[in-house]
């Protein structure tokens, strides 16, 4: 069990990063489709609204949550398995988002949303790559 632990690690944090690029799926679905119908279906957008708050408000420290679990990930890995100089790509490209994100969050702006947006599709390819070529 124990030795599963690692690979567990990555998974997990594969999981807190679906969870912060859900932020841009549901905020993308209201716009183009829960928006449009907010007069004749109330009960649905209120509900839709409230899932929608929930994954904003928790994008901060999920954000934090999934580099502790990458840097746990990688301190297991290479203590008993191996480097994965992808995976650290992956996980340089990780801190690059989140501190754009940190300054997004200071400082707002279109171009630094989209800076952040940016750097979350690079996130995403590295993280294919790594599951790919390992
Ligand atoms: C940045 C976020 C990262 C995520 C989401 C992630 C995710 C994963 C996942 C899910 C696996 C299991 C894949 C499988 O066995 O099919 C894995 C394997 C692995 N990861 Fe990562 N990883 C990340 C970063 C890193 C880093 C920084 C390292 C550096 C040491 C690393 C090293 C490895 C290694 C050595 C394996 C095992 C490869 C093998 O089975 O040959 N990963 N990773
Ligand atoms: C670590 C990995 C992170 C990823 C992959 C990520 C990804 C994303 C994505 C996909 C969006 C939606 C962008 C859009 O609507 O176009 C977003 C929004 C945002 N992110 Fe991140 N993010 C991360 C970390 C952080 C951190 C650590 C912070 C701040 C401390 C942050 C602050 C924000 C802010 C302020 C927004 C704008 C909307 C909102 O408040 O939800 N992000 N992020």
């Amino acid at each position: 069990m124990l030795e599963k632990l690692p690979e567990l690690l990555g998974f997990l944090t594969g999981f807190a990063i679906l969870f912060l690029i859900l932020n841009y799926c549901v905020k993308w679905t209201y716009r183009n489709y829960v928006f449009k119908m907010a007069k004749s279906h109330k009960e649905i957008v209120g509900l839709y609204q409230k899932v929608m708050k929930i994954i904003v408000k928790y994008h901060k420290p999920i954000g934090a949550l999934a580099i502790v679990l990458a840097l746990l990930h990688l301190w297991l890995m290479v203590s008993y398995f191996r480097v994965s100089w992808v995976g650290v790509t992956a996980l340089i490209i990780l801190i690059i988002t989140a501190l754009i994100g940190i300054i997004l969050y200071k400082f707002k702006g279109k171009f630094l949303l989209f800076t952040h947006r940016g750097a979350t599709l690079v996130l995403i390819i590295a993280l294919g790559l790594h599951a790919l070529f390992k």
